[in-house]
């Protein structure tokens, strides 16, 4: 009998500490859901107050989370009103894509429920960029040239707002950024933390165009453009995906999740991480990138944002001449395809900032991350005004030369354009070989002072011996080949420098 009793008790106990546990689980689970999705509905982690959504003629899109089962409607307010339809919520998200909305605001964007609702405030329409790379689009504006006038002056631009996620990496393609490290904030707030320039460029932009401009940074320090890249797009230039960098890391947790999110177009500060790593390949997974995120950002965005959208990116900076460096040349050239100039057939709707003249030997921040990012992104802001927003007559590539001619030891640089020339800088090489035979890596390159110009050419000397013929000529091919803006060869009103080159007379 007493046993009886007693396992009865003991039951009964363990039945109410079983109860007391689920109850407990419960209330937490219920709180944890609350906090974090304010009564079972929110928007993904780079929705948020003061954001920008992409304007007309495109059609900003947005999602979150909540309950399955509920129906969630997207009421915009401000200057012009909008109900959505109501959409399900499956697994957990739910997706709504607005009608295109024109540049201005503020708006309210509501998400609601039959009980629940969540809110962004704020809310302006212009141009989201995407701001992606390694350490000097990471270089923030703290580091930059007049950084506190810099900053100051940011306090004039309320309509120029800015994101930035946060680093991690995964193994995985993620859903949603895993943090974020600024919120979107409106200048001078977390401005000093923020890409220098991406804000400059945003802020260059926004003078031309005069509506709200919506900046998100997504880089990391040390990066090689694989790790940006998807598998797919590494598979196109017969890259194994199991390198030691962790290849597609990073385009997995910091790019795949913003796919969803409606762009105007990117911006790309990177390269100097493949100068050590893979930088014969450059030439081809730099543009497959481009070519994936075009088609990644299309698709995840349900064709809103545009499948050849505009990709904007600086040609490598300076370095210190080092063991390092004397690939930057290589990478600079493999950034264009090959090409020498962008855009060009394998890398259409791109522009691109030539940087090579802008040293910083002194940078606290080492020779490598020059601190003058105002010309950087003046000379992107050129790009885009051309390329991104079709704007007639805007000067925004330097002089390239056309064919070579080679007249026996003369040789002439003919330019697509009229060009300002220094002859005092003697940064041509040409390579010295027998009659027809190309020059290969081991070739002796020797400088080829400028003789003679006109407003649109360069005549060369060279001094070949008797019996050799120029097999080849280089410009501007190393690190730092110029003092602070003074390179020998720039566009007649002397803003743009001329792109560096690479040409064999005959093929090896
Ligand atoms: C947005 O909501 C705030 C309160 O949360 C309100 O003060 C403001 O007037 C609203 N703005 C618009 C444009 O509806
Ligand atoms: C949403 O769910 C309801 C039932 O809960 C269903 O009647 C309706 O067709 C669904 N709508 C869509 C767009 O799937
Ligand atoms: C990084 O991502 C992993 C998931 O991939 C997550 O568990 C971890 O908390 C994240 N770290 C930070 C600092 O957000
Ligand atoms: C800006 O960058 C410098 C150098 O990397 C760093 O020390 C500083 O903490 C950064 N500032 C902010 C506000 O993040
Ligand atoms: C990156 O590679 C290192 C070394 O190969 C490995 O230890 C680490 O787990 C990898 N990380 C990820 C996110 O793949
Ligand atoms: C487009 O995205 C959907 C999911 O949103 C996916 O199922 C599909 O495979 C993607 N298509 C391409 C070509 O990437
Ligand atoms: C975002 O786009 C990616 C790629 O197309 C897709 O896998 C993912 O399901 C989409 N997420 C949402 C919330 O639509
Ligand atoms: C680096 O080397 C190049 C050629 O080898 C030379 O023209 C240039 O002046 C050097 N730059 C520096 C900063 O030493
Ligand atoms: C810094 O400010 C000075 C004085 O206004 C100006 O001359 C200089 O060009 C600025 N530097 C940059 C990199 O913008
Ligand atoms: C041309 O370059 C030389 C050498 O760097 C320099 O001393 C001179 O001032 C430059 N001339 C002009 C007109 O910029
Ligand atoms: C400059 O010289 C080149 C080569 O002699 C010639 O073809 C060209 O017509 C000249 N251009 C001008 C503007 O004089």
């Amino acid at each position: 009998m007493q046993h009886s009793v007693y396992t009865r008790r003991c039951l009964r106990l363990l039945l109410l500490l079983l109860l007391l546990a689920v109850v407990i689980v419960c209330v937490w689970k219920c709180l944890a859901a609350i906090h974090r999705r304010e009564g079972g509905l929110s928007f993904a982690s780079y929705y948020g107050d003061h954001m920008v959504l992409q304007k007309s003629p495109e059609r900003a899109v947005l999602w979150g989370y909540g309950c399955d089962g509920a129906q969630v409607t997207l009421i915009l307010s401000g200057p012009t009103k909008q109900k959505t339809s109501q959409v399900n919520v499956t697994n957990g998200i739910w997706r709504v894509t607005l009608d295109p909305v024109e540049a201005g605001g503020p708006y309210n964007v509501t998400a609601v429920t039959k009980d629940s609702s969540a809110t962004l405030t704020d809310v302006l329409f212009g141009d989201i960029w995407l701001c992606g790379g390694q350490s000097n689009m990471w270089f923030n504006m703290s580091m930059v040239f007049n950084a506190s006038e810099e900053l100051k002056l940011s306090e004039k631009y309320p309509d120029v707002r800015f994101f930035m996620a946060a680093l991690n990496q995964s193994k995985t393609e993620l859903l949603d950024l895993t943090d974020v490290e600024i919120p979107w904030s409106v200048a001078p707030t977390n401005l000093e933390g923020f890409s220098a320039v991406c804000w400059l460029y945003g802020r260059y932009l926004y003078d031309m165009l005069k509506y709200p401009i919506g900046l998100v940074e997504s880089c990391w320090e040390g990066t090689p453009v694989e790790v940006w890249s998807s598998a797919r797009a590494l598979l196109r230039c017969g890259q194994d995906f199991a390198g030691p960098k962790n290849d597609s890391v990073l385009w997995n947790s910091m790019i795949h999740p913003l796919l969803n999110m409606t762009i105007k177009g990117a911006i790309w500060y990177q390269g100097e991480a493949n100068t050590y790593y893979h930088k014969d390949k450059y030439a081809c997974t730099f543009p497959a990138m481009i070519d994936d995120w075009r088609k990644s950002f299309h698709n995840g965005s349900g064709g809103k944002t545009a499948i050849d959208f505009p990709f904007g990116f600086v040609q490598l900076s300076t370095d210190n001449n080092n063991s390092v460096s004397v690939f930057t040349p290589i990478v600079r050239w493999h950034q264009t395809a090959d090409f020498g100039y962008v855009p060009n057939d394998r890398m259409p709707n791109t522009f691109m900032a030539v940087a090579l003249d802008l040293p910083d030997p002194d940078s606290p921040l080492r020779p490598i991350h020059p601190r003058d990012k105002q010309d950087v992104a003046y000379r992107l802001t050129l790009g885009a005004r051309a390329v991104a927003y079709n704007e007639k007559g805007v000067a925004f590539q330097g002089p390239f030369p056309k064919p070579i001619l080679y007249k026996g030891t003369q040789v002439i640089v003919n330019y697509n354009q009229e060009i300002s020339v220094n002859k005092s800088v003697h940064i041509f090489e040409i390579c010295c070989t027998e009659t027809q035979v190309s020059c290969g890596s081991k070739s002796h390159w020797v400088p080829a002072p400028i003789v003679w110009s006109n407003k649109t050419s360069v005549e060369l000397s060279t001094r070949c011996k008797p019996s050799q013929e120029v097999g080849a000529l280089r410009y501007a091919w190393s690190a730092s080949p110029c003092l602070f803006k003074a390179c020998p060869i720039y566009s007649a009103d002397k803003s743009l420098p001329a792109p560096p080159f690479i040409f064999n007379r005959y093929s090896p």
